[in-house]
């Protein structure tokens, strides 16, 4: 592949690059590298003795990596391993921008866009053995249900499951297309592409633990972030968006509630691309980016 043509816009650069940095000569982590876009300009930004580790678990992404500077470091893993990453490390901010790059949803040939006809592969890690067809393919009545109702927000999905489960009896569904094609949505072009935007997104949310990462990376990044350090996070849906508004809103994780909230945020308000951003990339309308401290009560 020519890496020239790889491309993906960084998400709310300018409000990225604002909020992230509260000290030119810190450390900070860019824990979802993806191709780039945010460490480059974060590094831009930085002084001389500032660093940045940037993490991705998607091998093929990391390869085409074309930053070269010494205050730099990327690391191939599983931003939900933070702690093995930074070892003991703090750090003054940490950015997560959640999701795929356009790379990986336009030429990763993994079946992560509906769009496509690709084998239904959808693992970000390609170490992984959990792919999205043993999802549809093996899966139990109850566990689909699961998924399509927490990761899809379908109301009724009992005919998306009953449908599952008839067609892969006849053939293995195998593919992208082989997929689409079991089911007829009636309505405008819209409506058919949400519902196929949203099939495949929660199949991707089980495929890669999406939910358990973050929630994983969120109680752990408490030890890593200096006192008054940032973290910040983009999220592509409402599931992850509440999660995080949760915890940075109320002290809320999973059971666990903090009497005293780990992390402030810093806005009243999520922040959304400007109507500018919008227009230069499309891609950008559902993203929602979360800022907050770290509580100094906590070292
Ligand atoms: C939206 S893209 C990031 C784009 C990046 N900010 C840029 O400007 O190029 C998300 C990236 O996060 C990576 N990713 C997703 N989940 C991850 C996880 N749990 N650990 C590490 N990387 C992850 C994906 O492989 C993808 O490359």
């Amino acid at each position: 592949m020519n890496i020239n043509n790889l491309f993906h816009k960084p998400v709310l650069l300018k409000e990225v690059i604002k909020n992230l940095i509260i000290n030119k000569n810190g450390i900070y982590v860019d824990a979802t590298f993806g191709l780039g876009g945010h460490s480059k300009a974060i590094l831009d930004k930085l002084d001389k003795n500032g660093h940045l580790i940037a993490i991705d678990q998607d091998k093929e992404s990391i390869k085409y990596n074309k930053i070269k500077d010494p205050r730099f470091m990327l690391v191939n893993n599983n931003f939900s391993e933070i702690k093995n990453i930074l070892n003991k490390k703090k750090v003054s901010g940490i950015l997560l921008d959640l999701g795929l790059s356009s790379f990986q949803i336009e030429h990763s040939n993994r079946g992560f866009s509906h769009q496509l006809n690709e084998i239904l592969d959808m693992r970000i890690n390609q170490e992984s053995k959990y792919y999205a067809k043993d999802v549809i393919n093996k899966s139990s009545r109850k566990k689909l249900f699961k998924i399509f109702r927490e990761y899809g927000d379908f109301k009724n999905c009992k005919n998306i499951v009953d449908k599952i489960l008839k067609n892969r009896i006849k053939n293995k569904i195998e593919n992208t297309f082989d997929l689409k094609k079991i089911f007829f949505i009636k309505g405008s072009f819209r409506k058919k592409k949400n519902f196929f935007s949203r099939l495949f997104q929660s199949i991707r949310i089980e495929v890669n633990n999406e939910i358990g990462n973050l929630k994983k990376f969120l109680i752990n990044s408490i030890d890593y972030i200096l006192p008054k350090g940032r973290i910040l996070i983009i999220s592509y849906h409402s599931l992850e968006d509440r999660i995080i508004k949760n915890f940075f809103k109320k002290g809320i994780l999973c059971e666990k509630i903090f009497t005293i909230y780990p992390f402030l945020s810093i806005h009243k308000k999520v922040i959304k691309p400007d109507v500018e951003e919008l227009l230069k990339n499309p891609r950008s309308r559902s993203a929602r980016l979360r800022v907050a401290e770290k509580n100094s009560i906590y070292k």
